[in-house]
C-alpha cells in the first residue's frame, strides 16, 4: 500500500495542472489507514503496554501521529480548528520543546486514559480536519501546506514500523511467547557469503534529485573510498551461531568497553529474542516463536555484537559512505526491507547541514551525537518508505530494532 502511496504522491507533485489536493488527500488516508492496519490486531491491553523506555505503547503510536498534524498543520493553518482534546498536546508531544511541555517518555504506558477507543476518536477528528484543509485550500495554501503534509506522512510512516518493532517487544516480555500475526512469513532473502569489489576512489553520497528526504540525508557531498571488500549478502544466522560456539560473547578481547559492559550487565549469549530449548536456538518473530533459520540474516543485534561479530571475523562493519556507494552500484543484495544494517559511521551532520528554524528542525538535527548510523530499511518499514541516502540512528546497545549487519574486507 505504502509504496502505492509514494508513487502517488510523486506522480501528482510531478505533474502540474492535476488535482494536487486530491492526490494529497489519498495519500493522506492511505498511510492514516496503514497505521490502523498495523494496529488491528492488537487488543486494548496489547495497546497500552510499554516495555521499556525506549518503546511507546501502540496507542501512544497511534495517537502521536495524530498530534503532529493537528499541532504542526491544523493550528497553523486551519483558521478555526478546535482541538479535540487540549491535554492531548501534553500527553502525545513526544521532544519537540517548541511545541510545549510533554509527559515523560518513560511513563507513557501508565496513561490508561485516554482509552483505545478515544484514540481511535481522535484520530478521525484530525482526519476530517486534514482532508477539509485540504478541501478549501487554494493554490496558494497548499504550497504552503504539502510540505507539512508530507514529512507528517513520512514521519507516520516511521512510527509504523516502531508500532510493530515496540509490540515485539513486549511480547518478548510474555513467557507465552504470543505472535503479532501468525500467518506473518520473513521476507525471502539472498543467500551467500561472497564479497564483492568496493569501487575506490571518490564518489557523491546523499540526496539529491527530487522527491522527499529527511534533513539529514543532505547536504549531498563527496567521499573518498579506499579499496576493499564488501559482503553482497547480510551476516546469516549461521554464521552468527559460529561466532556463538567460538566463544564470541565469552571473550572480552573481542569487545568494545562499553560492549562487554553489556554483555555482563545484561547477560548476552545471543541476540535478543533468541531462547534456547532442549539445546535448540528459537526465535520470537511476528508470527511467535519459530526455530531459528541458519540461512536468513541475523536480526536483533546490537551495535556492540555487530562490532564483536565483525573483529571475530577479522573483518569491519562499512561506513555508511561504502554503504550508500556499494548499494548504489546495485552490489549489495537484501540493501532494503530485511534489516536495517548497523554501519560504524557515528551519526553526525553531513558537511554544511542545519537544522531548519523552528520545531520541525528539531526532527533530527538535535540527535546527532552519540549514536550509529544504520543504513537500508527492514522488514517492518512501510514499503516505499527508505531510500538508499536514508540515514537510520540508534544508541549502541539498541537490539529491539530488526537490526543486522553486512561487513568489508580492507584485506
Ligand atoms: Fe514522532
Amino acid at each position: 500500500m505504502s509504496r502505492a502511496v509514494t508513487s502517488v504522491l510523486e506522480r501528482n507533485v510531478e505533474a502540474a495542472g492535476v488535482d494536487i489536493g486530491g492526490a494529497w488527500t489519498e495519500a493522506f488516508h492511505n498511510v492514516r489507514a496503514e497505521t490502523e492496519r498495523r494496529a488491528a490486531p492488537l487488543s486494548v491491553e496489547d495497546q497500552l503496554v510499554q516495555s521499556m523506555a525506549d518503546t511507546s505503547p501502540a496507542k501512544w503510536h497511534r495517537a502521536h501521529t495524530t498530534w503532529f498534524f493537528e499541532q504542526f498543520l491544523l493550528k497553523p493553518n486551519s483558521p478555526g480548528y478546535r482541538e479535540f482534546d487540549p491535554r492531548f498536546g501534553f500527553l502525545f508531544n513526544s521532544y519537540y520543546v517548541a511545541a510545549g511541555p510533554r509527559h515523560a517518555r518513560p511513563e507513557r504506558g501508565l496513561v490508561t486514559r485516554p482509552d483505545a477507543t478515544e484514540v481511535t476518536a481522535y484520530r478521525g477528528h484530525v482526519d476530517r480536519a486534514v482532508v477539509q484543509l485540504l478541501e478549501r485550500a487554494d493554490a496558494a495554501v497548499l504550497a504552503k501546506i504539502t510540505p507539512v503534509i508530507e514529512i507528517g506522512l513520512h514521519h507516520e510512516q516511521q512510527h509504523q514500523e516502531l508500532l510493530l518493532t515496540d509490540i515485539l517487544h513486549a511480547f518478548a516480555q510474555n513467557p507465552t511467547n504470543p505472535a503479532y500475526d501468525r500467518g506473518w512469513r520473513p521476507p525471502g532473502c539472498a543467500r551467500g557469503n561472497d564479497a564483492v569489489d568496493l569501487p575506490a576512489g571518490i564518489h557523491s553520497i546523499g540526496f539529491h534529485g527530487d522527491g522527499f528526504c529527511f534533513d539529514n540525508e543532505q547536504p549531498a557531498h563527496q567521499v573518498l573510498l579506499r579499496t576493499g571488500a564488501i559482503g553482497r549478502y547480510l551476516v546469516s544466522n549461521g554464521e552468527w551461531l559460529e561466532f556463538m560456539a567460538d566463544g564470541g560473547y565469552a571473550s572480552y578481547d573481542l569487545w568494545l568497553s562499553d560492549g562487554w559492559a553489556k554483555v555482563e550487565s545484561e547477560g548476552w549469549n545471543a541476540p535478543g529474542y533468541w531462547r534456547q530449548i532442549d539445546g535448540a536456538w528459537f526465535t520470537l518473530t511476528l508470527a511467535g516463536l519459530k526455530p531459528v533459520d541458519p540461512a536468513a540474516p541475523v536480526c536483533h543485534v546490537s551495535y556492540y555484537e555487530a562490532d564483536a561479530f565483525a573483529r571475530w571475523a577479522g573483518k569491519d562493519l562499512p561506513t555508511e559512505a561504502e554503504w550508500e556507494v556499494a548499494a548504489r552500484a546495485g552490489l549489495l543484495a537484501d540493501a532494503l526491507g530485511v534489516a536495517w544494517q548497523w554501519t560504524r559511521s557515528a551519526y553526525l551532520p553531513y558537511p554544511g547541514y542545519r537544522a531548519a528554524p523552528g520545531a520541525l528542525g528539531e526532527y533530527n538535527g538535535k540527535f546527532m551525537i552519540n549514536q550509529m548510523v544504520l543504513r537500508g530499511s527492514s522488514l517492518a518499514t512501510p514499503a516505499g518508505h527508505a531510500r538508499l541516502s536514508y540515514r537510520n540512528f540508534f544508541h549502541p546497545p539498541a537490539r529491539w530494532q530488526f537490526s543486522g549487519l553486512r561487513l568489508v574486507d580492507y584485506r
